[in-house]
C-alpha cells in the first residue's frame, strides 16, 4: 500500500478547519458544562430533598445514557414535540453542554466534599450564612482543587465532541469522513485526524498540569 503524502497536505487545511470547530463546541460545552456543573454539584448537597432529588436524577440520567443517544433524542426527537428543527449546531452544543454539566457538577461535588467540614462550621460560626460561606470561603478553595479533574473532562469532551458527526455536524471527525468520501484515502486521513486530536489533547494536558502547578504554589502562601 502506498501512503499518499501529497493527500494529507492538501487535506490538512480543511482538517484544520474541523478542528477549530472541534475546539469551538468543546470549550461552549465545557464552559455551559461549568456553569451547568457548579449549580447542580451544590444542588446535589443542598439540604431540600426535592432540590437534591432533581439534581440526582438529572446526572443519573445523563451519565447512565450514552451521549451518542443523547444526541439523537435532542436532534431528532426533540423537534417533534416543539414541532421545529434544530440547528445541527443548537443539537450539538446543547447536547454537549448537557452532558458535560453532569460530569461537571461530580467534580464539584467531589470538590466541595473535599473541603474540611470545620470551614462551613467557622464560617457558620462568624455568622455568614450557608450560602455566604459556600461564595467567599469553599468553593474558592474547592476551585483549586478541581483544576485537574475539570482538565480531565475537557479532554473528555474534546474527544467525545466527535459524536456529534452523526447529525452531519462538520467538525474534526465529519470532515475527515466527507474528505475519504470524495478520495478513498481511509488510512492518510483517519491517521491525519488522529494525529490532530492528540495534538490537541496533549496541548491542553500540559496547559493543565501548568496551572495545577501554579495554584500549589500560591497556596503556600
Ligand atoms: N463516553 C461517555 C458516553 O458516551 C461519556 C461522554 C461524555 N463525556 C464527558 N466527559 N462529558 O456517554
Amino acid at each position: 500500500m502506498n501512503f499518499d503524502f501529497d493527500l494529507v497536505v492538501n487535506s490538512f487545511p480543511l482538517l484544520l478547519l474541523g478542528a477549530g470547530v472541534t475546539v469551538q463546541i468543546t470549550a461552549l460545552s465545557v464552559g455551559f458544562g461549568l456553569l451547568i456543573g457548579m449549580f447542580v454539584g451544590i444542588a446535589r448537597l443542598s439540604q431540600v430533598k426535592l432540590v437534591k432529588f432533581l439534581a440526582t436524577v438529572y446526572v443519573d440520567f445523563i451519565r447512565g445514557t450514552p451521549l451518542l443517544v443523547q444526541i439523537f433524542l435532542i436532534y431528532f426527537a426533540l423537534p417533534m414535540i416543539i414541532g421545529q428543527r434544530i440547528d445541527p449546531f443548537i443539537a450539538a452544543i446543547t447536547a454537549c453542554s448537557v452532558n458535560s454539566g453532569a460530569y461537571v457538577a461530580e467534580i464539584f461535588r467531589a470538590g466541595i466534599q473535599s473541603i474540611d467540614k470545620g470551614q462551613m462550621e467557622a464560617g457558620r460560626s462568624l455568622g455568614m450564612t450557608w450560602t455566604q460561606t459556600m461564595r467567599f470561603i469553599i468553593l474558592p478553595q474547592a476551585f483549586k482543587r478541581i483544576i485537574p479533574p475539570l482538565g480531565n473532562e475537557f479532554i473528555a469532551m474534546l474527544k467525545d465532541s466527535s459524536l456529534v458527526s452523526v447529525i452531519g455536524f462538520e467538525e474534526l471527525t465529519r470532515r475527515g469522513q466527507l474528505i475519504i468520501a470524495r478520495t478513498y484515502g481511509s488510512f492518510e486521513i483517519w491517521l491525519t485526524v488522529a494525529f490532530i486530536y492528540l495534538v490537541m489533547t496533549l496541548t491542553i494536558s500540559r496547559l493543565v498540569d501548568y496551572l495545577e502547578r501554579r495554584y500549589k504554589i500560591d497556596d503556600k502562601h
